[in-house]
Order: structure tokens, then C-alpha cells, then sequence
């Protein structure tokens, strides 16, 4: 499948700037929703797969381009794999800041000693009149025990990647784009493209 033009169906702009720089090298016309002005869809999957289709399917067929969605999460295991698909939601507000606190004071209250986690992600490739591709990745690691490091975004400040001893919220784009749970999806998506 060659493709020359691709719409990102997000808004979020940590994932739009990370999915724009691994896609760099590959020469395809890159913009996403939010520079489109193309509305937000609802996200009422039960599952990142789920979800990741929603919205690629959504954005498609309103501009009638190639659209790649991205639905991903945190999964912690102390709290049972919470909150996954509802991680944007877990923050109020989107105060990511008050969201680390909560989940670390849950993982605290859980009784629970591990503190293993993994992110997830989900893209999804809708091209009109094609059946919707699925490309999926994981990193794993743990939760640190406090927040540590301003870079990334959302919950990169408490994720220590395996392999690692800092947090992605420390250790920076160049590093996080190497290993990262979306890095691992495009990957498998740009073999498919290619
Ligand atoms: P959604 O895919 O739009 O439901 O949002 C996923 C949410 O999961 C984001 O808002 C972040 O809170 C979190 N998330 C997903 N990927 C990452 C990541 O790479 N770093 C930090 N947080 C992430």
C-alpha cells in the first residue's frame, strides 16, 4: 500500500508531535485533526482496538483521506490493568499532575508490592473503502515512586521503562521514540505501508 497523504485522528498534541517525528523519514504528507479543525470523536469502546477504530473510521469519513488513530493507556498491575483505556479520562480535567498523585496513592492503597506496568498502544488505519488495519505495541516497566521529569507528556513522569532506572518524563523524546509502546506500532504500521 503506497500512501502519500495521512491525517492523525487526534488532538493530542504529545501524540501528534511523536507519531509526526517517527513518521518523518518516510516523505508522507502528515496532518492531523486538530490542524484539519476536524471535530473530536466520542470514544465508547471498551477496548483500545475498539476505540482506535471509532476514530479512525470517524475521521475518514469526514475528509475522506487515509486517517491513523491511536488509542493507548497505562496498565498498572497493582490496580487490576486500570486505567487503560480510560487513562485520559482518570485525570480530571486533564491535570495529568493530579492524576499521578491519584494513581499513586491508589497503588499505595492497594496492599499491593508490585509495581509493574505497561503502556499500550492501539493505531488504526481506516482508508476509505478499505477495511480498517490494526497495528498494536507495549513497553513494559513500573511506577516510580514519585513524579520525576518534565519531558513527554500525560503519565511519562511515573513510567520507568525496562532497562531503564528514569522515568520517560526524563529520559526524553530520543529515547522514548526508540522503545516506546507507539514507536513499536508504527513500526509494525510502516512495514505494512511500505
Ligand atoms: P486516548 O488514547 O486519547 O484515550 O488517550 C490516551 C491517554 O493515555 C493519554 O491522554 C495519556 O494520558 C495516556 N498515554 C498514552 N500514551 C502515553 C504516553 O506515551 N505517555 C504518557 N501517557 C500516555
Amino acid at each position: 500500500m503506497k500512501l502519500t497523504k495521512l491525517v492523525v485522528a487526534s488532538h493530542n498534541d504529545g501524540k501528534i508531535a511523536e507519531i509526526k517525528a517517527l513518521l518523518a523519514p518516510l516523505h508522507i504528507e502528515v496532518q492531523s485533526a486538530k490542524e484539519l479543525r476536524l471535530g473530536d470523536v466520542e470514544e465508547t469502546g471498551k477496548t483500545f482496538e475498539e476505540n482506535a477504530k471509532i476514530k479512525a473510521n470517524a475521521l475518514s469519513l469526514m475528509c475522506g483521506l487515509p486517517c491513523l488513530a491511536d488509542d493507548s493507556g497505562l496498565c498498572i498491575d497493582a490496580l487490576d490493568g486500570r486505567p487503560g483505556v480510560y487513562s485520559a479520562r482518570y485525570a480530571p480535567e486533564r491535570n495529568f499532575k493530579l492524576g499521578m498523585e491519584m494513581l499513586l496513592k491508589e497503588i499505595g492503597e492497594s496492599g499491593k508490592e508490585t509495581r509493574k506496568a505497561h503502556f499500550s498502544c492501539c493505531l488504526a488505519l481506516a482508508c476509505p473503502n478499505e477495511k480498517v488495519k490494526l497495528f498494536e505495541g507495549r513497553v513494559d516497566g513500573e511506577i516510580a515512586l514519585k513524579p520525576c521529569g518534565e519531558k513527554g507528556f500525560g503519565y511519562d513522569p511515573i513510567f520507568i521503562p525496562e532497562g531503564y532506572e528514569q522515568t520517560f518524563g526524563e529520559l526524553g523524546e530520543d529515547v522514548k521514540n526508540q522503545i516506546s509502546h507507539r514507536r513499536r506500532a508504527l513500526e509494525k504500521f510502516i512495514k505494512e505501508i511500505k
